[in-house]
Formats: structure tokens, C-alpha cells, sequence
């Protein structure tokens, strides 16, 4: 075990095996308890995400983001992979074990760089005091202040020429906040900047995702990628076994559907996936409803079939037939009779 006396007492090294329900392919691993892991000992920082016990870890990606916050060397980190596969959420798990604080911010087509470095509101500071013009923080100024994780969401929707405000601190150069009479804030050694996207920032040549922008090429060259795909099937159903233990003997059934339907949408052929997100959400609204005539059906149309086309909704629904077999039409006999 290493020993570090020079720890500041802000620090602490945690042992690995905060991290359960780690899985190397569909097998379950423990994590070494001699691999110590930097974090912060302060537990009660309201920036630190909330942590969830049945949270599935996937040992390359849990991997490569234990390696980057020790690590950076210099770089920011680019998560890359299709929508609701885990990219946010794992480093919000991650830091919520760590206790290390994260500002987040989700970009959009309208973002612009002051919305991370802040700016001049008129308020009290408490309520009944008189207001005043103040300058407010933005996500990155407190980040880079505090060694925050600083991620930012969808970062591929973005303007490449705003983003570009970023360059000067991700070459590790201090931020300037000319708004605020030229404030100098230094990057604090624990300060990290990741981002997450459905593209790897290349645009996306596939049409499928709106509004993903073509970012710069040597703006993408200060980033290291880190791909998180949808889990393994069986580490997919226990997840989901986790979250809902009663629905387990449909499971492997809905994941199944679930990478058709994955399937279709990556060769084009239908408009809309069915992400781990949905599937915690169907799983969850037909736990709810298990006492119903048929539960599968209502959840997969609250969690994906109300917002599909109807084409599409129906194409959907004959997988299902294929996939659940006499237990999804008997329901639907049932729910005609
Ligand atoms: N490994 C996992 N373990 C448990 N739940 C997961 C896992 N990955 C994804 N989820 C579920 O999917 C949701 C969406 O994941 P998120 O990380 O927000 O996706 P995205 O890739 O779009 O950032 C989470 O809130 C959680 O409910
Ligand atoms: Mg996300």
C-alpha cells in the first residue's frame, strides 16, 4: 500500500474496493484492494453527485476513468458512445465515490463561453438584504478553483468557435475573467474536464443525431477518447436485475429487444434506439404495473412506443412478438377479451 505523507488532509486515498459490481466482459470481478485511489476526504461538498449502490461498472471504462483523474498528463477526456449507454452517469459514480466534487453543464446550439465562466446578476445575498450587483461563478471558474471535475454534456452540440474559449485552459493556462476586472483563477492540481457526446467530435456522419457539430481539429487534439458502448446483454439484465429483482424472469427478453431495436436504428432503419435509459425506465414502469394484464406492453409504450412513429411503433411491437412469443400475444388476447 502507498503511504504519502505529504497528503494534505483536504486529500485521501481510498482502496478500490468501493467499486463493486465491476464486470470484465460479462464476468464479475473484485478490484484489487491494494490499488489505492486519490479522492477528497470531505464527504459532505453538495457538488459531489449522489451515489448509486447497484451502479454496474465495466472494468475498461472504470479504467480508463480512474487513470485520467489520477492522470491527465495534460489532457481532457472525450467520452464518445450512443445515447444513454452510461457516459455520464459512470463519472458521476465514479466521483460520487471519491467524494469529488463535479460542476456540470449540458450544451446545446445556444451555448456560449460566459455561461461557464459567469457573470453579473443583481441579487441579494440573503433573502431580506438589500440586492446587489454581483459576479456569479460560472461551472468552469468554480472547477478550476476548487479542483472540481468540470463536465460538460453533450459537448459535440456546441459551437466549435464558443468552445474555443476553452483552448487557452486546456493547454493548463489560468482562466481570465475580463468581466470581473480581469480576475485571475489558477487550475487548481485536481481540476479534470470531461466531456461526453454521441459523436467523437467529428460531426456525425450518419444523420442520426440532430445538431452535432464538426469540431476543431486541433481543439479535439487536446482531448484522450474514451468509448462506452451499450453493456454486454448478460451485464445489461443484471443491471436491470439491480434496479428491478422482480421482473427478472423477463429480462433477458427485453435486452434482447433491446439490441434489435439497437441494431435496426445503427443500420438506419428505424429513427429512434432503445438506450439503457429506456430500458431502466420500461423495466421500472412494468415493475409498477406487474399486477396488470399486460405490463411489458404499457411500460414499453410509456418508456419509447408514445414518441415513436406509428410505423416504427408497430415494427417495434412484431419484435416483440418474435421475442416474447405466446407470453406477449396471450396478454394481448387477454387485454382484447
Ligand atoms: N452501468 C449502469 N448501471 C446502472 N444504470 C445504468 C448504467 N448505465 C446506464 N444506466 C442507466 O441509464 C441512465 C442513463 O445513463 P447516462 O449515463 O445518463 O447516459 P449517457 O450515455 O447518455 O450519458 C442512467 O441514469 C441509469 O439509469
Ligand atoms: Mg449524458
Amino acid at each position: 500500500m502507498r503511504v504519502d505523507n505529504a497528503l494534505a488532509p483536504e486529500f485521501k486515498y481510498f482502496s478500490a474496493g468501493i467499486f463493486s459490481n465491476v464486470y470484465d466482459g460479462e464476468k464479475r470481478i473484485e478490484m484489487p484492494s491494494s490499488l489505492q485511489i486519490l479522492g477528497f476526504s470531505n464527504e459532505n461538498d453538495p457538488a459531489i453527485p449522489q451515489r448509486h449502490e447497484s451502479y454496474v461498472f465495466r472494468r475498461e471504462v472504470l479504467r480508463d476513468l480512474l487513470a485520467f483523474l489520477r492522470k491527465p498528463n495534460g489532457d481532457a477526456l472525450f467520452i464518445t458512445g450512443p445515447t444513454g449507454s452510461g457516459k455520464t452517469s459512470a463519472v458521476n459514480e465514479v466521483c460520487a465515490r471519491l467524494n469529488w466534487p463535479v460542476e456540470q453543464m449540458t450544451l446545446n446550439n445556444r451555448f456560449e463561453f460566459s455561461q461557464l465562466t459567469g457573470h453579473f446578476t443583481y441579487a441579494a445575498q440573503a433573502p431580506g438584504e438589500e440586492p446587489q450587483m454581483r459576479f456569479q461563478y460560472g461551472p468552469l471558474a468554480i472547477a478550476m478553483r476548487h479542483g472540481h471535475v468540470l463536465v460538460l454534456n453533450e459537448f459535440d452540440l456546441g459551437d466549435p468557435g464558443e468552445l474555443a474559449g476553452l483552448n487557452d485552459v486546456l493547454e493548463g493556462r489560468p482562466l481570465v475573467l475580463a468581466e470581473n476586472a480581469g480576475e485571475i483563477i489558477k487550475p487548481h492540481p485536481m481540476f479534470r474536464v470531461i466531456v461526453t457526446g454521441n459523436s467523437a467530435g467529428n460531426g456525425d456522419a450518419s444523420g442520426r443525431y440532430a445538431g452535432v457539430q464538426q469540431q476543431n481539429i486541433a481543439f479535439l487534439d487536446r482531448f484522450r477518447f474514451l468509448e462506452v458502448n451499450y453493456q454486454e446483454p448478460k451485464v445489461e439484465e443484471e443491471l436491470l436485475a439491480g434496479l428491478v429483482p422482480h421482473m427478472k424472469p423477463v429480462l433477458r427478453g427485453m435486452v434482447r429487444l433491446a439490441n434489435e431495436v439497437r441494431t435496426l436504428f445503427s443500420e438506419g432503419r428505424i429513427s429512434l434506439t432503445l438506450s439503457t435509459r429506456t430500458l431502466v425506465r420500461w423495466a421500472q414502469i412494468a415493475n409498477d404495473f406487474r399486477n396488470s394484464t399486460n405490463p411489458l406492453e404499457y411500460g414499453l409504450r410509456r418508456a419509447l412506443l408514445i414518441r415513436a412513429e406509428p410505423e416504427e411503433s408497430q415494427a417495434i411491437v412484431n419484435l416483440c412478438r418474435t421475442v416474447f412469443g405466446d407470453a406477449w400475444s396471450a396478454h394481448e388476447k387477454d387485454a382484447q377479451s
